[in-house]
C-alpha cells in the first residue's frame, strides 16, 4: 500500500533563522501525524540546522540536488556524502529548474539518479512537460523520454527508494494546476510505462508525486486520486500554515 507523502522543496528560500522557525512551526503541529510521510528539502546552508530540529520528529530531510562526483575540484557542487553528513535521507533530482536554467539533461540526471543510489541517498526524479509540449500534445511522449532517461541502467532493486515526482512546467509557481484527471492520467501513464520497463511489482510500490501550485484548497482532491501518492509543494512550503494544511489535507 502506497503511503501519502508530503514534500516541501524550499528552492532558493530561506536563511538558517528563517528555516529553522519554519520547520519548528511545523514540527510542532504535526508530531503526531502517522498516516503521512513528511519531508522538507531546504537549501543547503540549512540543511544541518534543520537536521538538528527534526531529527528525532516524523520530519525527514532532503536536498534540491547533487553532483555525481564522489569529491575534487567541481566549485559550487555538492556530493552525496556531504549531504548524508548533514543528514539527508533524500534528494530531489532533475527538477524543471534545474532542466530549464542549469543545463540538465536525460544523461545528466541518471548520472544523479546512480550516485544517489549508490550512496544511499533515495531519489526524487522530476520529470513534466512544458506549456507549448502540453498544447502539442505531446506529454506522453515526453515523459516518457524522461522516465526511461533517468532510470537507464537501474535494477528492479534500485527502484525501492526512487520516488517519481510528476510537475507540469506550467504549473510550477503559476497558479495554474493540472485537474485531478489530467494529472491522474499522466501518474497512470508512468505508472505503466515502470510497468513495461520493469514489473507489476515495481509499478505499483512507486510513489509518484504530483507538483505545481500544491495548495490547501486542492491538494485533498489531488490526493485522493488512485495513482497520485502525494505531492511536491513549492511555493505553498514556505508558509507554516499552508504547509501544515497540506500535509493534513484530506485526513479524515
Ligand atoms: P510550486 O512548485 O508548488 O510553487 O508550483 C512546485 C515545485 O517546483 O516543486
Amino acid at each position: 500500500m502506497r503511503r501519502i507523502l508530503v514534500a516541501g522543496n524550499w528552492k532558493m528560500n530561506k536563511d538558517i533563522r528563517e528555516s529553522l522557525e519554519l520547520v519548528k512551526k511545523i514540527s510542532y503541529a504535526v508530531n503526531d501525524i502517522s498516516v503521512r510521510d513528511i519531508l522538507v528539502c531546504p537549501p543547503y546552508t540549512s540543511l544541518s540546522a534543520v537536521h538538528e530540529l527534526v531529527k528525532d520528529t516524523n520530519i525527514k530531510l532532503g536536498a534540491q540536488n547533487l553532483f555525481w562526483e564522489e569529491s575534487g575540484a567541481y566549485t559550487g557542487e555538492i556530493s552525496a556524502s556531504m549531504l548524508k553528513s548533514a543528514g539527508c535521507e533524500y534528494v530531489i533530482i532533475g527538477h524543471s529548474e534545474r532542466r530549464q536554467y542549469f543545463g540538465e539533461t536525460e544523461e545528466t540526471v541518471n548520472k544523479r539518479v546512480k550516485k544517489a543510489l549508490e550512496s544511499g541517498l533515495k531519489p526524487i526524479i522530476c520529470v513534466g512537460e512544458t506549456l507549448q509540449e502540453r498544447e502539442g500534445s505531446i506529454t506522453e511522449k515526453v515523459v516518457d523520454k524522461q522516465i526511461r532517461g533517468a532510470f537507464e541502467g537501474l535494477s528492479e532493486a534500485d527502484c525501492d527508494t526512487i520516488i517519481v515526482a510528476y510537475e507540469p512546467v506550467w504549473a510550477i509557481g503559476t497558479g495554474k494546476t493540472a485537474t485531478p484527471d489530467d494529472a491522474n492520467n499522466v501518474h497512470k501513464f508512468i505508472r505503466n510505462l515502470l510497468k513495461e520497463l520493469y514489473n507489476e511489482n515495481v509499478a505499483e510500490k512507486m510513489v509518484i508525486l504530483y507538483g505545481g501550485s500544491v495548495k490547501p484548497d486542492n491538494a485533498a482532491e489531488l490526493f485522493a486520486m488512485e495513482d497520485i501518492d502525494g505531492g511536491l509543494v513549492g511555493g505553498a512550503s514556505l508558509k507554516s500554515d499552508d504547509f501544515i494544511a497540506l500535509i493534513k489535507a484530506g485526513i479524515e
